[in-house]
């Protein structure tokens, strides 16, 4: 990044507090496999959520003399500390610190909520990530920085060192990640926002069927390293590289056949890899399968571009325009909500990225 590390405002010592909100982002073309410092193996593209977000409120304070350690912070879930996350929180701090050196001067509140379940199997370090690289930047930088357009840009690159797909979650509603010869403006260090996108995916349906809400067998960490080595890797990053050219085209034009085609081929060319690995994994559940058998037979019968991704998880987002989600919705409730654990469901649309909550 050219202008990055920024000129970073020097930190004051008085308590200065920021809160931001980031959504969560579901790829159509799907990051898997990277290299340090949490650079991409291939190029992704995803739709930014509306209501699955993260809200994250982190208040800056003088560091208590006595605290030990490089980092002081807390940091509470819901309203409850969680311990649990310190080394998540510390080993991205330890990331960042070289553009944030801040970090080591002060104490951090850091409080966030999510909008969905924390347990119900939806990544939540796409939005988490985001929101407190966006809380960190903009103590760093001062309110005037948040009119800058390189604001975001930087967040997004911090966050990306948080989680990969967190790069995604600051625009909205098309945000591709990692350089492609196709998109030229594209970058392997942040995300960028598509503006050639066709009126339809504004405001695309993502139903989240929950399948499964338990912690899942391997973590993305893992899976991600299990691509080093990998038979298929060569032939796979060649083909995303073509997917996200073919995806980029359908997104412009609204073209929902090929959508449809191209978005269930990359979810499960996803879990083909995790199969495929040594060792090998299976994250798709029974309930999984029956459900893209069911999304399928529905496609036949009706002709409605009615589709399936999948996460790294067993959960099965389902994704059709908003012309048509009066009847799926009902098609989802009559017939899919019964594979999901305690029936539950997200709806969930396309939505505009991250934004700033005053007071
Ligand atoms: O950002 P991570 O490290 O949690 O990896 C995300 C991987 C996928 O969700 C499976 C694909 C993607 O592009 O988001």
């Amino acid at each position: 990044m050219k202008d990055f590390p920024p000129v970073l405002h020097p930190y004051h010592s008085a308590p200065h507090q920021v809160s931001w909100q980031s959504p969560s982002n579901i790829a159509l073309v799907k990051y898997w496999g990277k290299y340090d410092p949490q650079l991409p193996a291939n190029p992704s593209v995803s739709l930014t959520l509306d209501q699955c977000r993260t809200i994250t409120k982190v208040r800056c304070e003088p560091r208590p003399t006595d605290a030990h350690g490089t980092f002081s912070f807390e940091f509470l879930l819901g309203g409850t500390p969680k311990p649990d996350f310190h080394p998540k929180i510390e080993g991205f701090f330890q990331r960042i610190l070289a553009y944030l050196p801040f970090l080591t001067q002060v104490h951090l509140r850091i409080e966030s909520e999510n909008t969905f379940p924390h347990s119900s199997g939806i990544a939540s370090s796409a939005s988490a990530m985001s929101a407190l690289a966006l809380c960190l930047l903009h103590i760093a930088r001062g309110d005037e920085a948040v009119s800058d357009p390189s604001f975001f840009q930087q967040a997004s690159y911090l966050a990306r060192l948080g989680s990969g797909s967190a790069c995604r979650s600051i625009w909205g509603p098309v945000v591709v990640w990692g350089v492609t010869p196709s998109i030229p403006e594209a970058s392997q260090e942040f995300g960028w926002s598509s503006d050639r996108i066709h009126p339809v995916f504004a405001d695309y349906q993502d139903t989240i069927l929950l399948i499964d809400q338990g912690q899942k067998s391997v973590s993305s960490t893992v899976g991600h390293q299990l691509m080093v080595g990998h038979p298929f890797a060569e032939a796979r990053f060649k083909q995303a590289h073509k997917h996200l050219e073919q995806m980029m085209e359908v997104l412009a034009q609204g073209d929902l056949d090929r959508f449809v085609d191209l978005v269930e081929r990359e979810a499960l060319t996803l879990h083909a890899l995790m199969m495929a690995s040594n060792p090998s994994f299976v994250l798709m559940k029974p309930a999984t399968l029956a459900v893209i058998e069911k999304i399928r037979a529905y496609r036949k019968a009706t002709q409605h571009p009615v589709c399936f991704t999948l996460d790294a998880g067993a959960n099965v987002h389902v994704l059709y325009p908003k012309s048509i989600s009066k009847t799926v919705l009902q098609w989802i409730q009559d017939e899919l909500v019964v594979y999901c654990e305690k029936e539950s469901y997200i709806c969930d649309s396309v939505g505009r990225g991250s934004s700033p909550i005053n007071g």
